[in-house]
């Protein structure tokens, strides 16, 4: 498929990468951006080569946000047409999704690179939630996402008065895996994303959904969630495989089924 606002390739060791690329618009999430990432990761997660995916911008910025250019003119029936905020595409990957993030990542930027499963940053990455200075709020997850990362305290500086966190305080704060220098960021996130896809994909997949299930169950819900998904996998072939080979004291093959 020929998209015009995001590069699309599949790398080798079962990597789908994705690219924002609106370099003049900063990767502002114009609806038809948001369109293309949503059809791009629904034919990544569809493709049997693909096990984990990874979404980025340039050096310079992930995203600085929804497009305030065409925002600025929007009725709410517009942005509800488009489906500017639901990201369904990515809220149903059932594969890992990677966000490496160097830059501005803002607004929507930001949002974004939460609504992953995990982030690689690098020294250079900035996270915020400006919106309020656009005498609007965080659409896409941001009130929601941020205080289950780094706590009301600072969520609330942060959308209530546009604070900034740096790369660094994203770690500290636990908003990002790992910060690393701006000229290995993505090699980083694809390293990560080449081991991850290479483990056994059935428990990947599961392993992701239970993780993410905790943000919406309570803990007695989430624990008998967590113990089905884990009788369930034995039924696999994979499952037998791992610990067959962990007893020969050889590398597991994992057939993902
Ligand atoms: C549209 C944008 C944009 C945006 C930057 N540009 N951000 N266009 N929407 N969100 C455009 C600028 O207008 C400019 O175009 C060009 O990109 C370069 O931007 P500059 O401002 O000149 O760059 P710089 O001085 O380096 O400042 C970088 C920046 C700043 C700090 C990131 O651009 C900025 O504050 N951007 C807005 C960030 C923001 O408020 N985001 C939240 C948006 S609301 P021209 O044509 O003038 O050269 C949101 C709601 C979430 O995200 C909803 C969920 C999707």
């Amino acid at each position: 498929m020929a998209y015009e606002n995001i590069l699309v390739e599949k790398l080798e060791g079962r990597v789908g990468l994705i690219r924002l690329n609106r370099p003049r618009a900063l990767n502002a999430l114009s609806s038809a951006l948001v369109r293309e990432l949503m059809d791009a990761l629904r034919a990544l997660n569809a493709d049997d080569e693909v096990g984990c995916i990874v979404i980025t911008g340039s050096e310079r910025v992930f995203a600085a946000g929804a497009d305030i250019k065409e925002m600025s003119t929007a009725t709410p029936v517009e942005m509800l047409a488009v489906d500017l905020l639901d990201w369904d595409a990515l809220r149903k990957a059932k594969k890992p999704v990677i966000a490496a993030v160097s830059g501005w990542a803002l607004g929507g930027g930001c949002e974004l690179a939460m609504a992953c499963d995990m982030i690689v940053a690098s020294e250079t990455a900035t996270f915020g939630q400006p919106e309020i200075n656009l005498g609007i709020i965080p659409g896409a997850g941001g009130t929601q996402r941020l205080i289950r990362a780094v706590g009301k305290a600072l969520a609330m500086e942060m959308i209530l008065n546009a604070r900034n966190l740096s790369a660094e305080e994203a770690y500290q704060f636990g908003l990002v895996n790992r910060v690393v220098p701006a000229e290995s960021y993505l090699d980083e996130a694809l390293t990560l994303a080449r081991e991850i896809a290479a483990r056994a994909p059935v428990a990947v997949r599961l392993a992701k959904e239970a993780v993410n299930k905790a943000y919406e169950m309570t803990l007695a819900e989430g624990l008998a969630y967590e113990q089905r998904a884990f009788f369930l996998l034995f039924s696999t072939e994979d499952q037998r495989e791992g610990m067959q080979a962990f007893m020969e004291k050889r590398k597991p093959e994992w057939k993902g089924r």
